[in-house]
């Protein structure tokens, strides 16, 4: 350890970055790759999903991290200043770490705010977080709201683009592993609370991670969640599909309604391909494994076995999940709950509806606490005025407030509340 440049001692301390190998600075023509409003000259300096390295073109590199101490700083404004620098060169950057199950893969957007929590995705069965979420994303309206918050999206073990196939015989995490792996990536940005956005085996996994860490989540948006393990009728149902279907189609109908297969739009097109072409098929049928491996939630209305913090349920009306979705509705605390069903939608609605997804989306946030008035557009602050009188400051900790229902929401007819969204 020598003298840093402030003539105080330095600490050093190898941290390890993903870095893309130079020939990664080709230009790529992957559709999901693009995001032009997060270019910034720092961008091209560091590996981003604009320029996106397979997992094979990954590099180790070992930088030494100079942290002089300041005069008069306090060790806490030092590990924000750190942790700002470190997210600032962070538009888009891959980073994996190792956990008691593995290595864990994660992308960063995004500045960090001051007392906020992180956005943090967990994708489904079959996607990655550019399949399952950059539509939601790079949506317009979205970037009024995400500009206040760093996002983290975490890709389940061999789902990141180029990740190698696993070895025969991988004993691939459980969903409750894979939640247990969330506290690692946390602890590595240094983050205490996030706001989880999940989709179906995303939307379990966050929970249970909920469950376990209540002080962690400050709300939570779950997406086609089933929180039941399969019961015996369900397993008969699942091996005998399985004697007649491959493990492509399987989870294009875990994903997709049969309107939606049978209409074969653009989109079930693209994912179809997507997903039949997948170089890690094999990763992807043992995520599809620990999925319908899972255990029941048990989530109970009243008692521990609960989720504490504001949930906003989605589903698509006439998604495959619909019924599950009612169900975990049924079962969890009415006064945190808002369930959102979605009317057109099909079994994607953060890629179908990203617009009605984005303002439901921005109401949540807004009931917590997150977002003025004064950051919405004419339209939408008119609308939620009266919403963000309603919402309140529970123990410092901001609440969900009460909201109301309106066409393009199908109402949900629980005693939680639900969604206004235009339509
Ligand atoms: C984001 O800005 O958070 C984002 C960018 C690309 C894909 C998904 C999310």
């Amino acid at each position: 350890m020598g003298a840093g440049r402030w003539g105080v001692p330095r600490s050093q301390r190898r941290v390890k970055v993903e870095a893309a190998a130079a020939t990664a600075a080709a230009v790529s023509s992957d559709p999901w790759t693009e995001k032009s409003e997060n270019w910034s000259p720092l961008t091209s300096l560091h590996p981003t999903n604009k320029n996106p390295a397979t997992m094979a073109e990954l590099q180790e590199v070992h930088i030494t991290e100079e942290k002089p101490l300041l005069p008069g700083q306090t060790p806490e404004a030092a590990k924000e200043a750190e942790l700002a620098a470190r997210i600032l060169l962070d538009q888009g950057q891959t980073h994996s770490v190792e956990t008691p199950y593995g290595s864990v893969t994660f992308t960063v957007y995004g500045t960090p705010k001051p007392k906020r929590p992180a956005i943090f995705t967990y994708h489904d069965v079959g996607l990655n977080y550019k399949t399952c979420f950059k539509p939601l994303f790079d949506f317009g309206d979205m970037q009024e709201i995400i500009k206040n918050f760093v996002r983290v999206h975490v890709e389940a073990p061999g789902m990141e683009e180029g990740a190698p196939v696993f070895p025969l015989g991988y004993q691939y995490p459980s969903l409750d592993q894979l939640a247990d792996m969330i506290p690692a990536i946390l602890q590595y940005l240094n983050f205490s609370t996030i706001i989880g956005v999940g989709v179906g085996a995303g939307a379990y996994i966050l929970s249970r991670f909920a469950l376990l860490n209540p002080d962690v989540v400050e709300g939570l948006v779950l997406i086609n969640i089933d929180c039941n393990a399969k019961g015996w009728m369900d397993w008969a149902a699942h091996k005998l599909t399985g004697l007649t279907s491959s493990i492509s189609e399987m989870i294009l109908e875990h994903l997709f309604s049969q309107d939606e297969l049978s209409g074969d739009s653009e989109l079930v097109q693209r994912y179809r391909d997507i997903i039949m072409h997948a170089p890690n098929l094999e990763n992807i049928e043992l995520f599809w494994n620990s999925y319908n491996n899972r255990r029941d939630l048990h989530f109970e209305r009243r008692g521990d076995a609960t989720l504490k913090c504001p949930v906003m349920l989605v589903v698509g009306d006439q998604a495959p999940y619909e019924d599950a979705v009612v169900e975990c509705n049924s079962k969890l605390d009415p006064t945190k709950t808002s369930f959102l069903k979605m009317a057109d939608s099909g079994g994607q609605p953060q890629l179908t509806q990203p617009g009605k997804l984005t303002e439901a989306f921005k109401y949540f946030v807004q009931g917590m606490g997150y977002m003025a008035s004064s950051c919405m557009t004419r339209l939408s602050r008119s609308r939620t005025a009266s919403l963000t009188s309603r919402a309140s400051i529970d123990n410092g900790r901001p609440r969900a407030a009460s909201q109301s229902s309106e066409p393009g929401i199908v109402p949900s007819g629980s005693p939680g509340h639900t969604m206004e969204v235009s339509s």
